[in-house]
């Protein structure tokens, strides 16, 4: 089943609620037994203690109000051992109303028992007494006795099981409560790792698809466009994840088809290009009869152009070739202080006709184990000449190669007019070619740099400009070992 972004958020606080609902349900539940269990120690074994109480007094001068009355004859005793009676039983009955267990019920059913007993022998006692008929006091005096001894030691022995109901009764509260607090606390520490899982869980299942995918979009942002994502949930990341191949497919398809043109295009053109620069170099040298100065001026001016079309034209057909992957190299132990100096020679009459300076900061001796000569040859050739290009007469420029931590630094530095900071990386790409304040920018093509690019990037290295405007640039090449 796939959820949606909503759903899984609303499933995981869900079971986040459930389970602190349980575990606060369970809290309040142990509280709650503690409580009842207090509560019947207070209202119940307290109660029948104070009416315990209450008896025995009673009883007591039940007994002394009985006997006076026998002995005065005075109707106010009698009166009084008929309320006495009756306090003691509504007493009785309480008790047996609010017991709560057996053994309570059992001493005060026998108490009832021997209480009307005793009852009657006291009624048949005082009905003689006030009728004067002749009776044995003795006789009823002595059951008499006996059966309030029995009544007293019946709620001595109510007492002594209600004491002792109590202590059993805070034996189990206080067992109860330990117990409950270590449960309780079992089931937090389980609570909060369930909430915890769930909250990661629920967080991961919805920012590891977006991690994927902004992976996908960093690499998009560096011109790889494969169309491999694959995220099946939740739904909204599959939509997502869908546009995003088909984007992919469409950047591909779009790629290729300029690749594809450039190279057709390029191919196309070199060839009658080629004969037009020949054609031209024959007419210069005579071939088609005498050529006059001014004749001569044109066609050198023919030459030059034709020049520079060839020159973007292989240009072209080189990035057309790295673009597709199809640019082979011959990688190999070079001396890059030889190649920079072959570089430096090959564009000595551009550098003597501006009147500028090199300065070459590196010793012969600096081999890399993994390079490519025609291609590194074709680096340097693009950062000099562009040095150059840039740069106004008299202006300097100087070479360096060193060793340093992270590999083999090169860097051509010149005293041109600079590159403003926003434009430090987007000159690497292909036809860019941000105004510099010199009339010789329109003369390139804007493609030297984007070859660089990528043939560093293809030795693994890596290529990139410092400047300030008015005071010149700097473009390095770090190739690692
Ligand atoms: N040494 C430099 N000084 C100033 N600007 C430079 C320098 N090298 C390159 N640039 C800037 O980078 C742009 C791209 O350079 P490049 O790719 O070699 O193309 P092109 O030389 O054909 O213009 C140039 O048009 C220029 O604006
Ligand atoms: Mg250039």
């Amino acid at each position: 089943m796939k959820l949606s972004i909503f759903s899984r958020l609303a499933l995981g606080y869900f079971v986040i609620f459930v389970i602190l609902g349980i575990v606060n349900g369970y809290t309040l539940w142990q509280l709650h037994q503690i409580s009842r269990g207090t509560k019947q120690i207070i209202n119940i074994d307290e109660r029948i203690l104070e009416i315990k109480k209450k008896l025995v007094d009673n009883i007591l001068s039940q007994m002394e109000y009985e006997k006076k009355f026998a002995i005065t004859k005075d109707s106010i005793f009698y009166e009084q051992f008929l309320s006495s009676q009756s306090d003691f039983q509504n007493y009785l009955k309480d008790a047996l109303y609010i017991a709560n267990t057996k053994d309570k019920t059992t001493y005060l059913n026998q108490i009832n028992n021997s209480y009307s007993l005793y009852n009657a022998l006291v009624i048949d006692d005082l009905e003689s007494i006030k009728n004067k008929k002749h009776f044995s006091i003795v006789k009823n005096e002595i059951e008499k006795e006996r059966l309030v001894d029995n009544i007293l030691e019946d709620l001595k022995a109510l007492e002594t099981s209600i004491m002792k109901d109590v202590h059993r009764r805070m034996n189990v509260l206080s067992e109860a409560g330990s117990s409950s607090r270590k449960l309780t606390l079992i089931m937090w520490v389980t609570a909060l790792v369930l909430v915890l899982f769930t909250s990661f869980f629920t967080t991961r299942s919805i920012t590891k698809p977006l991690t994927s995918l902004m992976e996908k979009t960093k690499e998009i942002s560096k011109g790889i466009f494969k169309s491999d994502l694959k995220i099946t949930s939740p739904p909204e990341m599959m939509e997502l994840t869908s546009a995003f191949n088909a984007m992919c497919d469409k950047l591909n398809k779009v790629e290729k088809m300029k690749s594809d043109f450039f190279s057709t295009m390029s191919h196309e053109l070199r060839t009658p290009l080629t004969s037009i620069k020949e054609g031209i170099g024959l007419l210069q040298e005579g071939v088609g009869g005498t050529v006059t100065e001014k004749q001569q001026k044109l066609l050198s001016i023919l030459t030059e152009e034709s020049n520079r079309l060839i020159g973007l034209v292989n240009s072209l057909l080189d990035i057309a070739k790295m673009e597709a992957g199809m640019m082979t190299y011959n990688f190999g132990h070079e001396n890059i202080g030889l190649l920079i100096q072959q570089s430096i020679q090959e564009v000595a009459p551009l550098v003597e006709s501006k009147k500028i300076k090199i300065w070459l900061e590196t010793t012969d001796e600096l081999t890399h184990p993994r390079i490519d000569r025609e291609r590194m040859l074709q680096v340097l050739r693009n950062l000099i000449s562009n040095a150059i290009k840039f740069s106004s007469e008299h202006g300097q420029i100087t070479i360096s190669a060193y060793l340093e931590e992270r590999g083999l630094l090169i860097s051509v530095q010149d005293t041109g007019p600079g590159i403003p900071k926003e434009n430090l990386y987007a000159i690497f790409g292909k036809f860019q070619q941000p105004p510099v304040k010199t009339s010789e920018w329109t003369k390139g093509t804007g493609l030297g740099l984007a070859i660089v690019k990528n043939i560093v990037v293809a030795h693994g290295g890596e290529v990139w400009a410092e400047s300030d405007i008015g005071q010149g640039s700097t473009f390095f090449v770090l190739l690692p070992f």
